[in-house]
């Protein structure tokens, strides 16, 4: 049996007995954007917000987050709080106010710049400054002040997401000791030789300690960290409760691999409109090709699309059958497009697309549609719909969460889907064809096995892979954080 939203509701009213909840991320999970006369709303390209967004809907609760939209201030209350879904609003969102120079320290510099290619193993060096690092901490008050501020004297849950937040619950228990908090790192989490070129290792990692409870997608972070802190830091370590001991503080580090809302997907996935939106598609992209490959991707380095492309061209080249029989389709969301190493990808992913389309493109064909835009879920379930396969190549992932909804779209239980080994997912997902995204030559095998595979064996694979999706689904995530801080007796 798979867990519903009704029994995270059920677990969260018998498990955290009228505790106030909060969610508090950099990215928010709703958007508005102003767009002529009108406020649009829109939902990021974040796998951390559309995984926590159900979870959120089911609990109800307070999610304290950085508004980024142009029209952000025009839809909050006083407090700077707006209600969301826009469609079904079940909890409050409230909005922190960063100025340009907040976030070019504390985002685009400490966490994007230094964090972020420190905990990812993709060969982009981190860039560690000291003036970020003071933003960094500034920033983390400014959402300590504001979670103090919704605290106010009730009993608090607070569950911290991600790197940009590592010193957030010592900030907020040095003034209320009563909050409980649990952080989740959505990204991997490094060996200690890499961990230690960071100025501020013990800083952060103290931070982080500060929690009753931190949580890791998969065992291999959870040991990286807790050998991190035994390198780093006074402590104590049970390695048999995987629990750290730092001045009588206890945090339990266990891994939760994260999900999407399988249920929902497979039911958005299966309406009319999605299947209207893949003839829009197939009209507009002039797709009557027999094979159509699938990418989905924010513009990030880690991603490893520059090696995909490589390989689509190689396996061209060596099976020229395919040329004018199969196109891949690149939805590509761009991402933190202020920092350098994000422009220089997009330049040379730019001139690959261009390269290999020039290389291969005859009558009205070209093997690669790149498209640089936001995509609504309606249209990446299209998308998804009319594949015939889907390439996730990262280099380093701390899950990847689109293999999971590529997966629970398929209510057709058919296409396949090629994954990187060194994602999170590739432990879950193991019907999907594994590679190693830098073995280009196994890559183009793939590539080919994919196309070529009978589609009984496609069907077997992805009934499979959708069995597990639906199994562990983000219910089930919550639910699991939810009972572990419940057994604590806290
Ligand atoms: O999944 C990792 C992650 O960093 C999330 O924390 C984040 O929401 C997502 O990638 C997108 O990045 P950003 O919020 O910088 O756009």
């Amino acid at each position: 049996m798979s867990w519903t939203k009704e029994d995270l509701q059920e677990l969260v009213k018998t498990k955290l007995a009228g505790r106030l909840f909060i969610v508090v991320s950099n990215r928010e999970p709703y958007i508005h954007i102003s767009s002529g006369d009108e406020i649009q709303c829109v939902v990021p390209a974040s796998g951390l917000t559309v995984a926590l967004d159900p979870m959120m809907r089911a609990c109800s609760g307070v999610w304290v987050a950085h508004g980024s939209g142009n029209a952000d201030r025009k839809v909050v209350d006083a407090k700077n709080r707006v209600s969301v879904p826009p469609d079904e609003p079940s909890y409050s969102l409230r909005r922190i106010w960063l100025t340009k120079e907040e976030e070019e320290g504390y985002y685009l510099g400490l966490s994007n710049e230094a964090l972020w290619p420190l905990c990812h193993v993709a060969y982009t060096p981190p860039i560690f400054d000291e003036a970020d690092w003071n933003t960094y901490k500034k920033v983390n008050q400014l959402f300590a002040d504001a979670v103090l501020d919704e605290v106010g004297d009730r009993k608090a849950f607070v569950f911290i997401q991600d790197y940009h937040l590592a010193i957030l619950s010592r900030l907020i228990k040095a003034k209320n000791p009563q909050v409980i908090t649990a952080q989740f790192w959505h990204i991997p989490w490094p060996n200690p030789e890499v961990f230690r070129i960071c100025p501020w290792q013990e800083e952060l990692l103290d931070g982080l300690l500060g929690n009753d409870l931190l949580g890791f997608h998969i065992g291999y972070n959870c040991d990286n960290f807790l050998e991190t802190v035994n390198r780093n830091l006074e402590s104590k370590i049970d390695y048999e409760r995987s629990a750290v001991n730092r001045g009588g503080g206890i945090t339990l580090v266990r891994p939760f691999p994260i999900s999407v809302d399988f249920d929902r997907i497979a039911r958005d996935a299966a309406k009319e409109e999605v299947i209207e939106e893949m003839e829009r598609i197939r009209h507009r992209w002039k797709l009557d090709d027999e094979f159509i490959g699938v990418g989905v991707d924010r513009v990030d380095y880690t991603k490893g699309i520059p090696h995909r492309l490589m390989a689509l061209d190689k396996f061209l080249t060596k099976y020229p059958e395919y040329q004018g029989r199969m196109v891949f389709v690149q939805l590509a969301e761009p991402s933190r497009v202020h920092i350098r190493k994000y422009k220089e990808l997009n330049a040379d992913i730019d001139d690959l697309v261009e390269e290999i389309n020039w290389k291969y493109q005859s009558g009205g064909w070209r093997p690669i549609i790149y498209i640089k835009e936001h995509c609504s879920p309606l249209a990446i379930w299209a998308f998804h719909r009319l594949a015939h396969f889907c390439i996730v190549s990262s280099l380093h992932d701390g899950m990847n969460l689109v293999a999971k909804e590529f997966v629970s779209s398929r209510v057709d239980e058919d296409g396949v889907l090629i994954l990187s080994r060194f994602t999170g997912a590739a432990r879950e997902l193991v019907q999907a064809l594994l590679i190693n995204p830098y073995a280009t030559d196994d890559f183009v095998e793939t590539i080919r096995k994919a196309v070529e595979m009978p589609k009984r064996q496609r069907q077997a694979r992805m009934r499979k892979l959708r069995q597990s999706v639906e199994q562990n689904n983000i219910y089930q995530w919550a639910g699991n954080i939810i009972s572990e801080l419940a057994n604590l007796g806290l």
